[in-house]
């Protein structure tokens, strides 16, 4: 059997082993009353989604929970981050489903039986139908819907959280989904970026503060970050890559932790921004316990004629996954460094994503996998050393599952999932995790 190089004991011994998901890419949407988000629209309409894949089986999740947790128990993790669906638990955005609310909290429970840390995250991407006609992340009011959300599903299972962050990947609701259109609504309209990219802010500081008034502990945020290498030596290069650089990277931690948007950012969004957008920071920069960082690859970025931003990514020349992103594990330990030191100072960070799509030829064939963890587990290690106060990592996922705009086919799971069948295999990636998370 091919094996990890690292061990359990090679870090703290409160160093927290997790597995990540999220509610629409596993539960399976169809079941439980939940209500239509803005992913069924956007995978309704043609030439969005491959083959038009959507959530309502995926990995049946909301059937097989059970199964799941012996799964990441005995793979010796310590934490499960999972995440809950605003449109399960309110169908239409505001009314209360009692199934849905009832789902979350048997699955918190079966959690807590094995003894495994509850990690929320409140929202992964399945905003209610309903509040998407109603202009969703462009409209001002979705901060204050959120809330209520918040509230709803804390309400229930909060007591039990390890611990809680509003929004996964700020920059993926905001830029990804209204500037570049690859992700629900699909929108490519840089006055409903510049909307959401704040929106988005205040919708997280306001669930924030619901929570403290709740009082639950270990509130966090979790931020994808991609490292922007310039294409080549220009200083056109390099300033294409430093934007990159800053509406992706900075853009959301500034936001939080300083107070303000990049100069860089606010020449191009500037003047599309919400009226007002300046007096909302007493909200955005309420004070967190800790920051997640989601890391899987970087981008080189060349200079273009195109209105701003002006560049492009271009293809890169290192070993590539499924996805056709490059495998850079350094970035991973700039990223933890980087964080530590211009934001979060001694606040704990965690690697709150991480991992590869790869499709092995069978179960108990899956080094590419191995390789990728140990390559980046190995820089989280080394970022520890040189003193950032990492205190966990999570592996991006339990179980294949449906890569949104991609459908079923990119395989990020450390258990492999027949589609057909729904039968979940464990590959050559979980055991080895599992004998390393043991010595
Ligand atoms: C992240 C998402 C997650 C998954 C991975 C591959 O951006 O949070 O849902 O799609 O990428």
């Amino acid at each position: 059997m091919t094996k990890f190089s690292f061990s359990r004991s090679d870090f703290p011994q409160d160093f927290i082993w997790g597995a990540a998901t999220s509610s629409y890419q596993i539960e399976g949407h169809a079941f439980g009353g939940a209500g239509p988000t803005h992913w069924d629209t956007f995978a309704a309409t043609p030439g969005n989604v491959v083959r038009a894949e959507n959530g309502d089986t995926a990995c049946d999740h909301y059937h097989r929970y059970e199964q799941d947790l012996d799964l990441i128990k005995d793979a010796g993790l310590d934490a499960y981050r999972f995440s809950t669906s605003w449109a399960r638990v309110m169908p239409d955005g505001k009314a209360v489903n009692p199934d849905g609310l009832d789902f979350y909290d048997r699955l918190t429970d079966a959690m807590l039986e094995r003894g495994l840390k509850p990690c929320a995250t409140l929202y992964h991407w399945e905003l209610p139908a309903a509040l998407a006609v109603q202009g969703g992340w462009q409209n001002r009011d979705v901060a204050k819907w959120f809330g209520e959300f918040t509230h709803t599903i804390m309400g229930k299972i909060g007591d039990r959280m390890h611990s809680v962050a509003p929004i996964n990947e700020p920059w993926c609701v905001g830029w990804l989904s209204h500037f570049l259109g690859h992700h629900a609504p699909g929108l490519r309209d840089i006055r409903a970026t510049a909307h959401a990219m704040h929106h988005v802010m205040l919708a997280h500081g306001t669930a924030i503060g619901v929570m403290r008034d709740l009082g639950l502990k270990n509130l966090g945020g979790v931020f994808n970050m991609e490292w922007a290498t310039p294409a080549d030596d220009s200083p056109e290069a390099a300033r294409a890559a430093e934007l990159y650089d800053g509406y992706y990277n900075h853009f959301f931690l500034s936001g939080v932790f300083k107070g303000r948007y990049p100069d860089t950012v606010m020449e191009g969004l500037g003047p599309h921004m919400p009226q007002g957008w300046q007096d909302d920071f007493n909200v955005i920069q309420a004070p967190l316990d800790w920051v997640g960082v989601n890391y899987y690859t970087r981008k080189l970025i060349a200079p273009n004629t195109d209105p701003w931003p002006s560049h492009e990514e271009v293809e890169g020349p290192l070993p590539k996954t499924d996805m056709a992103w490059e495998i850079y594990p350094q970035g991973l330990y700039e990223f933890l460094k980087r964080t530590a030191d211009t934001y979060t100072g001694t606040l704990p960070l965690y690697v709150t994503e991480n991992g590869m799509a790869h499709a092995c030829p069978a179960e108990d064939v899956d080094q590419p996998r191995i390789d990728y963890l140990q390559a980046h587990i190995a820089m989280a290690r080394k970022a520890m050393d040189d003193g950032v106060p990492l205190k966990g990592y999570m592996i991006w996922s339990l179980l294949d599952n449906y890569e949104w705009a991609l459908g079923y086919e990119k395989r990020f799971g450390l258990v492999h999932v027949d589609f057909d069948t729904l039968k979940r295999t464990p590959k050559a990636s979980y055991q080895a995790l599992a004998a390393a998370l043991k010595r």
